[in-house]
């Protein structure tokens, strides 16, 4: 087995990487992918830059180039459930593009032909996920997951993605990740600690809280590689 543990900016993957022995850099297609060793399970690391389009470049390079056979994700997103607040944890087990738009032709919001509104996760990840945070005494939301290329600063617009897609938090990477995963039939899952409510105040909340609240994923994430 062979784990991909992805990101989408430094804060979110440089937690883990502090935890890795033997570390080998590879510059590929304009980024960094770190081979390592996390308690002698063989890991590949690497942040993929904001977005829908980079985080599908380099899950895809994850899988393809690195031969990673499982894709864990960590990072931040912005809350919608009133359950959810600052530093909490929220697994993905559905995921879908909130910004994605043939309505004109018909279709849902989230679809195009051949595609899903919401792909799920991994059962049997999301299933240690559920299993380390008890161990923790951690409460854990297994919610959906809204992706879209926009930073969510603005009430309206979350009750809309709320609305449309019965979601429970939203950010800008996850369910590119899923497409990924799914075409290449790689088991998966997006979690992540919420770092800002998606509101007029996001921006403030998200740089405040952006470091802790990534590793607080991180640190759960590792924990979920020492039970896989
Ligand atoms: N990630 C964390 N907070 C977010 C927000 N408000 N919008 C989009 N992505 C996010």
């Amino acid at each position: 087995m062979k784990i991909a543990i992805m990101g989408a900016m430094p804060e979110e993957i440089e937690p883990i990487l502090d935890k890795l022995d033997n570390i080998k850099e590879t510059l590929y297609a304009a980024n960094r992918y770190y081979e390592g060793s996390y308690n002698g399970q063989d890991v590949v690391v690497a942040y993929s830059k904001i977005g829908k389009v980079f985080a599908t470049l380099t899950a895809t390079i994850l899988i393809e180039k690195f031969g990673c056979d499982r894709l864990l994700f960590s990072g931040v997103a912005g809350a919608i459930s009133d359950e959810l607040k600052i530093g909490d944890l929220i697994i993905a087990d559905g995921l879908c593009q909130h910004d994605l738009d043939i309505t004109a032709f018909g279709h849902p919001f989230g679809y195009v032909p051949e595609g899903e509104v919401c792909i799920s996760s991994d059962i049997q990840l999301r299933n240690i996920a559920k299993k380390v945070a008890k161990q923790k005494g951690l409460t854990l939301k297994e919610g959906i997951i809204a992706t879209g290329d926009q930073f969510i600063a603005n009430s309206e617009r979350k009750e809309w993605i709320k609305k449309t897609f019965k979601a429970d938090a939203l950010e800008m990477e996850g369910a590119s990740v899923a497409v990924v995963c799914n075409a290449l039939d790689i088991p998966f899952f997006i979690l992540r600690a919420i770092s800002d409510s998606a509101d007029m105040d996001a921006g403030f909340d998200f740089d405040t809280f952006l470091e802790s609240s990534a590793k607080i994923s991180a640190d759960f994430i590792l924990s979920i590689v020492d039970e896989m």
